[in-house]
């Protein structure tokens, strides 16, 4: 298979690596991954992550174990044991029923392959497009709100909504991020603060519960954000204080967009009450850890709530930027979001 290179995944001289992202940004450790026993760890720790990563570096194991001669069967099972990982994002299943088709044709090894590589590539073009048609929604000046991370860590190419962000930067040299730290795992403090500053685009790291006072204030001019699945009816699930934000943005009548591929889209989902949000353990939220080790503040067995993600309706979003454009209430409500 050919080389294919991204901030966090990396297939070079028949070898799948994977950027550690638990450790960022004070330790850049690469994972070498040969079997599924090992993606699966690297998914549920969260080391690899972001809607349309989980998807393209399990495509990518499969890919290489299929290289490596592997039975029909065993990439089937592997497929499936892959897509179980985590329930929310849809890219991944969306990744895992791409490679399903292409293992039932006879040349199955080069389908998958090719499958695997088309995945990757077509996503480098789906970032471009979004952050081409959702920079233009940012006017010079801006101070953009951004939760989680949605960069090129997130993705094989610039990002979703952090694209958007890095090319209206491009485009008019003045912008500045207000970026939410998102608790509990931090991925804003630990990877987008990083980003953007490898980025050079100036930002200010806050912490959650400070957005509202900055909305109040009216120090936000937008909010763009990613989206884990996007329903037929244009809810969506995304890092949970995503919806938290939409509800502020709503009171305070500050411009709110959702930001991801067609990829994203699942027509098969009517609305957000029937998306699954992933539960994680209760540890995340009584502490912290990194590459900085570990912290526990809360007792050692407090009963803890600790969904990944939370859903966002469509009657709070303003626009959809996705890769064939952006799309506003009425066009979502006639039904316009088809992939
Ligand atoms: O749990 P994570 O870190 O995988 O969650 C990531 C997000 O919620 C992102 O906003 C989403 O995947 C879009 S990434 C381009």
């Amino acid at each position: 298979m050919q080389d294919l290179i991204a901030s966090s995944l990396k297939f070079q001289n028949n070898t799948l690596m994977v950027l550690d992202q638990y450790l960022l940004p004070h330790q850049q450790v690469w994972h070498e991954c040969r079997d599924v026993k090992t993606m699966r760890e690297l998914i549920l720790s969260l080391k690899i992550r972001g809607a349309p990563l989980i998807g393209l570096g399990a495509s990518l194991l499969i890919a290489y174990l299929a290289e490596q001669d592997t039975t029909k069967a065993v990439l089937a099972q592997a497929i499936d044991d892959l897509e179980a990982t985590r329930p929310t994002a849809v890219n991944l299943m969306h990744c895992m029923a791409k490679l399903r088709v292409a293992l039932q044709q006879q040349d199955y090894v080069a389908e998958v392959i090719n499958t695997a590589v088309k995945l990757f590539n077509e996503d480098i073009a789906l970032c471009e497009k979004m952050a081409t048609h959702g920079a233009k929604l940012v006017n010079s000046g801006d101070n953009i709100l951004t939760h989680c991370n949605t960069g090129a860590l997130a993705t094989a190419g610039i990002g979703t909504a952090l694209g958007v962000i890095y090319k209206a930067q491009q485009r008019h040299g003045d912008i500045h991020v207000w970026v939410d730290e998102t608790r509990p795992l931090l991925q804003g403090g630990r990877l987008t603060a990083f980003e953007l500053e490898r980025w050079q685009v100036p930002y200010t790291l806050i912490c959650d519960n400070m957005a509202a006072s900055l909305m109040a204030a009216g120090k936000v001019d937008k909010i763009f954000v990613g989206a884990d699945r996007i329903a037929a009816n244009g809810d969506f699930a995304n890092k949970v204080g995503t919806y938290n934000l939409a509800v502020l943005a709503h009171f305070h009548n500050i411009p709110f967009y959702v930001v991801a591929p067609l990829t994203t889209l699942d027509v098969n989902t009517a609305c957000s009450a029937d998306i699954e949000i992933e539960q994680r353990n209760g540890a995340e939220v009584r502490g912290v850890s990194g590459s900085f080790g570990e912290a526990l503040w809360a007792p050692t067995n407090a009963n803890v709530y600790n969904p990944a993600f939370d859903v966002t309706p469509a009657k709070l979003i303003t626009g959809w930027v996705l890769d064939t454009g952006v799309y506003d209430q009425q066009q979502v409500l006639a039904g316009e979001l088809k992939r």
